[in-house]
Parts: C-alpha cells; structure tokens; sequence
C-alpha cells in the first residue's frame, strides 16, 4: 500500500522486457557499511521532548526518530525492524535520490514490513544536504502521528559550521520543533555562525524567518549558488521541503509558532515579514548540467479537482489532466532524457508536489524565467492558480511515486508516477 490506497500499485514489473534488474539498482552487496543504523517501529504512547504524550508511532521510542549522520560517499546500512505496527511500515528516505529498489514505497518498491518482521535498506549517499525519513505506509496517518526521523549528509573534507537541526511537525493540533513546543535554545557564543536545517515534515507550508539577517544556504538537500543575506522577509518550507539557514548568533528563528535560539540570549521574537523571499531570483545563475531548452521529453502535468469515484466512493477527488487515481498515465520516460514538467494547479488549493528519486530545477512560474541560483527541489508548492516548468534528468531508473505531501491528497488520490521505459 502506498499512501493508504490499498495495494493497488502493487505490479510486479520484474519480468518486463528491458526493465533493469534489481541487483543493477542496489549498492554493491560486498561493501561493508559506512554507517549501520537500528531503526525499530513501534505504536503507542509517544512522550514527546516537551513531555506531552500522543497516541502515534515512534522509531526507537521517540517522535521524531533518532538523526541518522552520515558524510558523503559513505554506505548507509539500515536494519528496520517493526516491533506492532499493524499496518505494516517501510521506510522512504525523502529527497536522498537512492536506487529504486531503496526508495521504501511500499506497494511499489516492495511489500510493507509487517509486525514483527525485518527489512534492511542500503544506499550510498552522495549528495550532501538535509534530508528526512518517514514511513511509506498508510502515510497520510503513520507520518502526521509520528513515524519519521532526520536524515543528514555532511559533506567530505569541508569543516562543519555549528550545526542545528529544526525539524517542524503537528502532533493532534499543536506544532512542535524537535518533539518540543515553545522555544527552543542551542547554545552558541556571540558571533558563531550556525547552519539550521529546517526540515517541514508536516501536511502544510510553514513560515520561517530570523530576528537578524540570514541566508539559504540550501533548498531540499542542494547548495544555493552565491546565496545573499535576507532580511524582512520569510521563507515558505513547503511540506516535505527542507531549508537550510545560516544565522549569527544571537538570532532567534521563528518557525511557525516554535522558535529555536541560536546563542545564549533570546533576542526576543521578531514579527512575520509579509514579503516572501523568492528562490526563482535568490543566488547566481550558474549553467545547468543539461540543456533544458531542448528537453527529450515535455509532460503537462494539470492538477484539478471533479467529481467522481475513488475506491467505489463518491466525492470530490483530485485529478491529474482530468483522471481520477489509478487512472492516471504513467510518465514515462528513458533513462538519460531531459524532462520538462509543466505542472498547472486549477484545484482551489495549494499542493505540495514531491518527486521520488530525483531533483528537478524550477526553470519558470508562469512564464517568468527563474534569474536566481539553479533551484533545485525535490518538494515544491504549487499554488492554486500557477503553472511552474521544472526539469530534471532521468538518471535514476525505476518505478517512482510523483505524489502530493499533503499526504491526505495524495491518499484522496493525488498521485502519479514516473516509469523508464
Ligand atoms: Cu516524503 Cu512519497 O514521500
Ligand atoms: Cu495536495
């Protein structure tokens, strides 16, 4: 099962012609791990860091689960266990663009961990950034109620800066930044420069903003090109996505109604910038690693909503090019091409698109070029209304879920995929 829509992208394409074998999309078998990880599921009482209890889902007993480190270059090795979990889990590994059979979609990559079974996930992490792990499995409940955890890659050779992670999620109502509520404050004498990776794991965007000026440094795991200070206005995190600021000490981040303070004295709270900082013009420009004025392929991409049938029920589902979940084309493409989606919105809202296994650039919204640093993103708001132009190489091959991370639309069928031919 996917996001909650009952085994029905479970196809088994291993006999297909021309599909590539699953030992050609795994690490080498023989390498012995960089980095081994425990990560064992479980339902009940989740005592959060404020000391609130919820009723959820935690990875080592805690929401969110344990920060998994781990430098570039290095073997990841996973050994997920899921302790009662009824449903089932697996386990996705958001925005790290791991070999398909790695990818943790279950019904798609393979068949949900059930209770009291095993699974062992392995990829090699070559992409330094923020990233994030959460279950694949009825997502839009295990994820919101606590079934998700941290993931960062820290770059080879290149000294740390103070590090702070400031991952941002609702539990039954109230937002929370690290399982805590309020402020919260990492320690850092005057003038340490501090790198916050903010990371959005709820249904919705949240705002953030610092009381000093800052910089994005990166979007979703990619490095901003010559990034400039910010200052007066806000960032938009969609969910899903992942920014990473850097502030001076003392400053005090706002992220939604949580703040952390970087330094040892609150500068108290500054108020929300109406203006939001633009990524389309933020940074340099800096040649793209593929011609996207001449793309292989082009695929509209229409977000919508009508009237229809989903799972036999009637409602109001969300569509793609006018079609109701299953009923949506595959994308698909070879393994090489240049791809240009041209992702419109006319449903009434927001939605928060999210590409398995692969970045793409926003070259345009509503045919205004992007004039900033390349923007790469693997979660990216389309608001109601817009049309944005994104593109990517297809150079991961495999079956990937292209899906809404307001994970309740994408279990009301908000969800397509991306297949090599
Ligand atoms: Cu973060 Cu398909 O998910
Ligand atoms: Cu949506």
């Amino acid at each position: 099962d996917t996001m909650g829509l009952a085994d029905r992208s479970g196809h088994d394409m291993s006999g297909m012609p021309g599909m590539v074998s699953v030992a050609d999309l795994v690490a080498d078998p023989g390498r012995p791990a960089d980095v081994t990880v425990d990560l064992t599921a479980s339902q009940g009482t989740v005592t959060l860091a404020s000391g609130r209890t919820v009723e959820g889902y935690m990875f080592n007993g805690t929401s969110p689960g344990p920060l998994i480190e781990a430098t570039e270059g290095d073997l990841v090795e996973v050994r997920v266990h899921n302790d009662d979990v009824e449903d089932g889990i697996s386990v996705h590994w958001h925005g790290v663009d791991v070999p398909n059979a790695e990818d943790g979609v279950a019904g798609v990559t393979q068949d949900a961990i059930g209770a009291g079974e095993d699974h062992v996930y392995r990829f090699v992490v070559d992409d330094p950034g923020t990233y994030w792990y959460h279950s694949h499995q009825v997502s839009h409940t295990q994820v919101l109620r606590g079934l998700y955890g941290p993931l960062v890659v820290h770059p080879r050779g290149r000294p740390s800066a103070v590090d702070v992670m400031a991952v941002t999620h609702t539990y039954a109502g109230t937002r929370t930044l690290n399982g805590d509520e309020g402020v919260v404050t990492f320690g850092a004498s005057p003038g340490a420069v501090a790198r916050v990776r903010v990371v959005n794991t709820d249904n919705g965007a949240v705002q953030a903003w610092s009381s000093a000026p800052y910089r994005v440094l990166a979007v979703d795991g990619r490095e901003v090109n010559e990034p400039t200070a910010v200052e007066g206005k806000r960032v938009s995190v969609p969910a899903g996505g992942r920014y990473d600021l850097e502030v001076t000490a003392p400053a005090r981040i706002q992220i939604g109604s949580t703040a952390l303070v970087v330094g040892d004295d609150d500068p108290g709270r500054a108020p929300q910038p109406r203006d939001e900082l633009d990524m389309l013009s933020y940074g340099s420009p800096t040649a793209l690693p593929f011609d996207a004025s001449a793309p292989d392929r082009t695929f509209r991409y229409s977000i919508g909503r009508r009237p229809g049938f989903l799972d036999g029920k009637p409602g109001f589902w969300w569509s793609i090019n006018g079609h109701l979940w299953p009923d949506i084309p595959m994308y698909v493409v070879d393994e090489g091409d240049v791809v240009v989606f041209e992702i419109e919105n006319h449903s009434g809202e927001v939605h928060p698109m999210h590409l398995h296994g692969h970045h793409a650039v926003v070259l345009s919204r509503d045919g205004e070029e992007a004039t900033g640093s390349p923007w790469w993103v693997d979660s990216l708001d389309v608001d109601d209304g817009e049309t944005l132009r994104v593109a990517f190489v297809a150079d991961n091959p495999g079956i990937w879920m292209d899906h809404c991370h307001n994970l309740k639309h994408a279990a009301q069928g908000l969800v397509a995929h991306l297949m090599y031919s």
